[in-house]
C-alpha cells in the first residue's frame, strides 16, 4: 500500500508563509469556536503521543488539552519511565510508536535526536522544543503579535539575552515573515546563523548594547538566561547576563506601543523585571494561551491537510 505524503514540523523553516497564514486563519476560527463552547471534533479517532525528555507545563498542557478538545486522545510519555531512558535507539522507538498513534510531539535535547526520530516515523512529528529550536512557541508569538498589531512584516523584533532555541527560531521566522530581529547577546554567547541555516543577513542585526537593540522595536522579547539542560552554567550566566534584564528603562527606548513577550517560565529580576512582565505592554498570558489554539490548528493541518482544498 502506498503511504500518504505527510509533513513534519521540526523547525520554523519547515513551512512557508502561506502555510502559516493558513494555520493562523484556522487558529482564529478554532479559538473563536472554543470560546463559544462549540464542539469541534475533527480528530475524533486520532491519537497524539507526547514524548518529554525535559520538563514542561505549557507545552504538555496545550497539546494534551488541544488534542482532547479536537475529539482525539493524547498519551504522555517521559524518557524517565520509557525504554528511551534505558538506551532504546531513537530509530526503534520511532518505528514502534508511529505504528500505534497518528501524530507525535517530542521535547528533547539535540535537534539531531528529533531528526532521527522523524526519519523513522510513519506519522507527522512536531518539535515541542529542542536545544536548537522552539517552533511552536514562535508560531504562537507571531499569531499573538498579529492579534494585537496586525501583520508582523516590516516590523522590528528586539531579542535580548541568550542565543538559544527561541532566538534561533525568531531568526528563521524573520526570513519567512519578512521582519527584522535586533539581537543583543552578551560577549561569548553570540548567535550562529549559519548553523541554523540562516544565510540571509538582511533580516537580523547584531547589537553589543541591548539598549541600542530595542530602539524602534515593535516587540521586545527575551527568555531565561539558562535553558533546560545547561543548569551547571547558571551561576556563570547570572554574571554574564547581568546587563541584559528587560526593565522599564529598556522598554522606554522601544516604540511607545511596543509589546513585550516571554515564552515563560520567567525569572523576575533576571531576564525581565516584574514591572515589565506584569506591565501594560506585556502580552505573555495571551502568548501562552495561544499555544493552545495555534497547535490545534497545526495538528489539524498535519493530519487533515488544508480543509479549504477539500
Ligand atoms: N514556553 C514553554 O514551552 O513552556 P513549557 O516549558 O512550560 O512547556
Ligand atoms: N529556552 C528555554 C525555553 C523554555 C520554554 C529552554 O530551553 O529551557
Amino acid at each position: 500500500m502506498e503511504r500518504m505524503q505527510f509533513k513534519h514540523f521540526l523547525q520554523f523553516y519547515d513551512f512557508d508563509r502561506e502555510e502559516y497564514e493558513y494555520i493562523f486563519e484556522r487558529a482564529r476560527w478554532i479559538k473563536q469556536e472554543f470560546k463559544q463552547y462549540r464542539q469541534y471534533w475533527p480528530l475524533a479517532d486520532r491519537t497524539l503521543a507526547m514524548i518529554f525528555d525535559k520538563n514542561s507545563t505549557r507545552t504538555r498542557l496545550s497539546f494534551e488539552a488541544g488534542m482532547h478538545q479536537l475529539g482525539g486522545a493524547a498519551i504522555y510519555l517521559s524518557t524517565r519511565d520509557t525504554q528511551l531512558g534505558r538506551g532504546e535507539p531513537v530509530e526503534d522507538a520511532a518505528r514502534v510508536i508511529s505504528r500505534m498513534v497518528d501524530i507525535i510531539m517530542i521535547r528533547t535535547h539535540e535537534h539531531d535526536i528529533i531528526k532521527r526520530f522523524a526519519e523513522n516515523s510513519r506519522v507527522p512529528v512536531i518539535n515541542g522544543l529542542t536545544d536548537e529550536y522552539h517552533p511552536c512557541q514562535i508560531m504562537s508569538d507571531i499569531f499573538t503579535f498579529t492579534e494585537y498589531r496586525g501583520d508582523i512584516s516590516g516590523k522590528i523584533v528586539a531579542w535580548i539575552g541568550d542565543a538559544n532555541n527561541m532566538c534561533n527560531t525568531w531568526l528563521q521566522a524573520a526570513e519567512i515573515f519578512d521582519f527584522k530581529v535586533h539581537v543583543s547577546t552578551p560577549p561569548g554567547y553570540d548567535i550562529c546563523p549559519e548553523q541554523i541555516g540562516v544565510m540571509d543577513a538582511t533580516h537580523y542585526e547584531v547589537f553589543a548594547n541591548p539598549r541600542k537593540a530595542v530602539i524602534n522595536a515593535d516587540l521586545v522579547t527575551t527568555d531565561v538566561w539558562t535553558s533546560m539542560g545547561f543548569e551547571e552554567e547558571t551561576e556563570q550566566r547570572k554574571n554574564d547576563f547581568a546587563e541584559f534584564c528587560v526593565n522599564t528603562e529598556m522598554m522606554a527606548l522601544a516604540k511607545k506601543d511596543a509589546l513585550f513577550m516571554h515564552c515563560l517560565p520567567a525569572h523576575r529580576g533576571e531576564e525581565v523585571s516584574a514591572e515589565v512582565l506584569e506591565g501594560p505592554q506585556s502580552v505573555v498570558w495571551d502568548e501562552a494561551e495561544n499555544r493552545l489554539h495555534t497547535q490545534k490548528a497545526l495538528m489539524e493541518y498535519l493530519l487533515l491537510g488544508k480543509l479549504t482544498d477539500k
